[in-house]
């Protein structure tokens, strides 16, 4: 019979996350437990995350996170093991998928094998309910694309993606331009605040006639910034910091906005979901509501807590893949750190 229960781990980067949820007959997934442990703290002494530190955190998090996951949802042996399989830092993601194969060959239950990206996309049926058919905007310190979601348990088409820099790097070195320290985003977003966004015409990137429609650039923009703040200073003005902040957000958060709610159109998709690290910010948030509220769109941010790294995103691909019927992975499924959607 078809499994009900699924046990999923997540070890991309600096998080142990391992959750249970219950596939029932209808197709709704219910989370049964989400338990995190991170190794940020043993990171920040060295200003970013150490990859030999995280694998050696996985190692010692890995069973207990497990133990508790299960305690935690009232199981005993659940009837199938999934886990990340990339992309993600290689020694980190090794640890949790030689984890979940040790724990489906011990227990005899089916493998399968999970991609993070589509695993940040499935999570928001946890908040709100069924998601496809939708267009996914990933924005973080990595990654900014837009993905068509048809189903959840069939692979993502990309629609388009950034050509130079993420939407989160971006704010980071605005936010080294400024003076304002790391992480950029939530930074610069409370510098913004009450600043003029209308102030500084900076430019949106990739959005001329011949440009691709669905893919991004913010390179140009961040130079925009740093030439503005040298002519300045070069003629002894005095910057008003939250014009620069407000200014600088309004162009990220329009170019984000506008081809997403493009992307729903062009697809015929009635949601746009927008995760990633960068889905925190103020003002993309409010001209995401705008907008799509326009264009009648149901806009679905999912609560921070889903929104990083976690095992329930493992579980919302599982639990959706054993729900349409889709056959489990072979154990011989190999880790992948450089996995596109
Ligand atoms: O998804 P995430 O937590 O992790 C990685 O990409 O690894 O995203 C982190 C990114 C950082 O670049 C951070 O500056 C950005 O998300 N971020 C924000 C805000 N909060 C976090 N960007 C804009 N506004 C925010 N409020």
């Amino acid at each position: 019979s078809a499994p009900r229960v699924v046990l999923g781990i997540e070890s991309s980067c600096d998080e142990t996350g391992v959750a249970l949820s219950r596939v029932h007959p209808g197709g709704e997934i219910e989370l049964l437990s989400d338990v995190v442990a991170s190794s940020m703290e043993e990171h920040a002494r060295f200003g970013g995350v150490v990859p030999e530190i995280a694998s050696r955190a996985h190692l010692e998090a890995l069973v207990p996170t497990v133990r508790r996951a299960l305690d935690e949802a009232g199981i005993e042996r659940p009837d199938a093991v999934a886990a990340t399989i990339g992309p993600g830092l290689a020694g980190a993601l090794l640890v949790g998928v030689a984890g979940a194969k040790g724990y489906a060959a011990a227990w005899g239950v089916p493998f399968y094998a999970i991609n993070h990206l589509v695993g940040h996309v499935a999570v928001a049926q946890f908040d709100g309910g069924a998601l496809p058919p939708a267009v996914a905007l990933l924005v973080s310190g990595g990654h900014t694309q837009l993905l068509h979601v048809p189903s959840l348990a069939d692979p993502l088409r990309e629609l388009g993606s950034t050509v130079d820099d993420a939407a989160g790097e971006a704010y980071d070195k605005v936010a080294r331009l400024l003076g304002l320290g790391y992480p950029g985003g939530p930074v610069v977003d409370k510098a913004a605040r009450g600043g003029n966004s209308a102030a500084i015409a900076f430019p949106r990137g990739m959005t001329g006639p011949r440009d691709a429609p669905f893919d991004f650039s913010f390179s140009g923009l961040k130079t925009s910034v740093a030439r503005y703040l040298e002519r300045a200073e070069a003629a002894g003005e005095t910057v008003a910091l939250a014009d620069v902040a407000a200014s600088f957000q309004e162009a990220v958060a329009d170019v984000l906005t506008s081809k997403a709610v493009r992307a729903c159109a062009d697809t015929g998709a009635e949601r746009l979901l927008i995760g990633g690290g960068v889905a925190a910010n103020s003002r993309l948030r409010e001209l995401a509501a705008e907008r799509c509220e326009a264009a009648g769109i149901e806009l679905r941010i999912p609560r921070p807590r889903l929104c990083t790294d976690n095992g329930a995103m493992v579980v919302a691909v599982a639990g959706s893949m054993i729900a349409a019927g889709r056959m489990p992975s072979t154990l011989g499924a190999a880790t992948d750190p450089g996995l596109h959607v």
